[in-house]
């Protein structure tokens, strides 16, 4: 990260509320990065955060492989928050006692403010306010370092402070909605503490990474895989502004695309912004490799092969080229980030890997310190139309994991045009914003109808819609009947080829979203 921005260090200890902690600062323009709890103390001297914060964790403080730190931070003069077990820690090494709370204490509850100077700035004395508690261990005995300056009534050092250093405690998780003032609290360690400068901007960001792009890849030639998804869209452009033609895009066909979508991808390109596309139609070979395959993993190793064959022949032709751009985003760096540390979550990844070894070039990711809510930011910045910023995800396999059994060209068409009325009918809708991805899948079940006076023997077809924050847990999104019924409707009556449509409703996990 350019050396000029400010920044917090968060200390992973494996709590699933990590992310969201570093989500809430940045949404405050201050620059963060998540590091695991073990990183050297030098890095951390080096690093030369203005704050650190120390997360939870689902481990407690007696247990054998309890996740610790050196004691020599707290004397770094760099002011610290610990939240939850990171609390509990910092009261534990300066040898106080955290104990199992009578109960587990898990979802709402209410503190008492005793100080409202720095953390409380803005607060009132005496009053209550509502937190989110998440916990089964508590301090029962404080250091005497430190001094309470909010209480609970399941704990009396609900929130501390030290009184010479730069510490502080708190019970309760600020980085969640259900703690309604947990910004607030944020903010005043960020800006009343750590003395924060609001230098997290998107404006700043692409202003540094043009630069960034510019003194690595100084008059050589990139190239970047495009899907008209919206990571790759943003990369594509980022990099266009800071190399101009030196940037070439390859959009590969893989003949697995939605209706229009290669149409639309082009001509987004060619229309917003001037940048090297080389459309490349893989469709019949994509076809011909998967004919009679029914198997969906063999399905999707024969489609990524093809894949990265097709972009490596194409990039080849190019001599001169030096450089991949990929779309990594921050979320895939932290999840392997904290293999090293103790999170639990580690996610498979479906994006086109493989590419770098394979083509002996070097890798640039301009992305790789963003969020996802960052990246679409970022997008609208640069001028990206809101359609393709707002996309819904759309699966590398394309319509071939929505297949059930062999692809052939015929289903491909059929399940285009059920895909475009569903996207079409869900599209126009208000609460489309909240639906995270919406699909048509085709089955290769026939089944008896009759049109007019005729019977008919036709494939069906299942609906998906599904809410989620990241794709990794889901919710079947209870669509209104009345869109339910307008999609059946039009799509038996005008799709030749299926007589019964049906709606899952099954959430993930134990399902996936995509069928295969
Ligand atoms: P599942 O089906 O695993 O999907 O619940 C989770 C999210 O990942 C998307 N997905 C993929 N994305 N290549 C991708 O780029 C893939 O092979 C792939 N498989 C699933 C899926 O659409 C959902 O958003």
């Amino acid at each position: 990260m350019t050396e000029s921005i400010e920044q917090i260090l968060i200390l992973d200890f494996g709590s699933q509320y990590t992310q969201l902690i570093a989500r809430r600062i940045r949404e405050c323009q201050v620059y963060c990065e998540i590091y695991p709890f073990n990183i050297p103390l030098k890095e951390i001297i080096k690093l030369g955060p203005k704050g650190i914060i120390l997360s939870g964790s689902p481990s407690s403080v007696y247990d054998v492989k309890a996740p610790f730190i050196s004691k020599e931070i707290f004397h770094l003069n760099i002011p610290i928050l610990g939240i939850c077990y990171g609390m509990q820690l910092i009261a534990h090494l300066f040898g106080g006692m955290v104990e199992k709370s009578k109960k587990r204490e898990y979802g709402k509850a209410f503190i008492t403010l005793e100080d409202c100077t720095t953390i409380f700035k803005g607060f009132k004395e005496k009053k209550k306010i509502q937190v989110w508690m998440s916990h089964g261990d508590k301090i029962g005995k404080l250091p005497p370092e430190f001094y309470t300056i909010a209480k609970s009534q399941n704990s009396p050092f609900a929130v501390i402070k030290a009184r010479k250093l730069p510490l502080y405690g708190v019970q309760f998780h600020p980085e969640v909605v259900h703690t309604p003032r947990g910004k607030e609290i944020l903010s005043n360690f960020l800006f009343e503490i750590c003395k924060c400068r609001q230098d997290w901007t998107i404006k700043g960001f692409i202003q540094n990474k043009v630069q960034e792009i510019r003194d690595e890849v100084g008059d050589k030639k990139v190239v970047c895989a495009v899907s008209g998804g919206v990571d790759s869209t943003v990369v594509a452009v980022l990099i266009n502004r800071a190399i101009g033609e030196n940037l070439t895009c390859i959009f590969v066909n893989n003949g697995l695309l939605r209706k229009e979508e290669k149409e639309e991808v082009v001509r987004i390109f060619k229309e917003n912004f001037k940048i090297n596309l080389k459309y490349v139609d893989a469709e019949k070979r994509f076809l011909k490799k998967l004919k009679g395959i029914v198997e969906p993993e063999e399905k999707r190793k024969i489609i990524g092969r093809e894949f990265i064959k097709v972009f490596e022949e194409e990039a080849k032709k190019n001599r001169e080229i030096e450089y991949l751009a990929q779309g990594t985003l921050y979320p895939d760096l932290i999840e392997s980030i904290s293999h090293k540390g103790p999170s639990a979550t580690i996610k498979s990844h479906h994006n086109v890997g493989g590419l770098p070894e394979t083509m002996n070039l070097n890798l640039i990711e301009p992305l790789k310190e963003l969020f996802k809510d960052e990246v679409r930011k970022l997008g609208l910045e640069l001028g990206i139309p809101s359609h393709i910023v707002y996309r819904q995800p759309f699966p590398g396999p394309g319509l071939a994991i929505r297949i059930l059994g062999e692809v052939t060209g015929e289903k491909l068409e059929i399940l285009r045009e059920a895909d475009a009325i569903v996207t079409y009918e869900i599209g126009r809708k208000k609460y489309v914003r909240e639906i995270w991805q919406y699909f048509a899948i085709l089955l290769p079940i026939k089944t008896v109808g009759i049109m007019g006076d005729e019977r008919t023997y036709e494939n069906l077809l299942a609906i998906r819609a599904v809410s989620s924050k990241d794709g990794m847990t889901a919710d079947w999104y209870k669509l209104p009947y009345k869109t339910l019924e307008e999609i059946s409707g039009r799509i038996i009556n005008e799709i030749k080829g299926i007589n019964r449509v049906v709606f899952d409703i099954s959430s993930k996990p134990p399902s996936t979203i995509e069928w295969e």
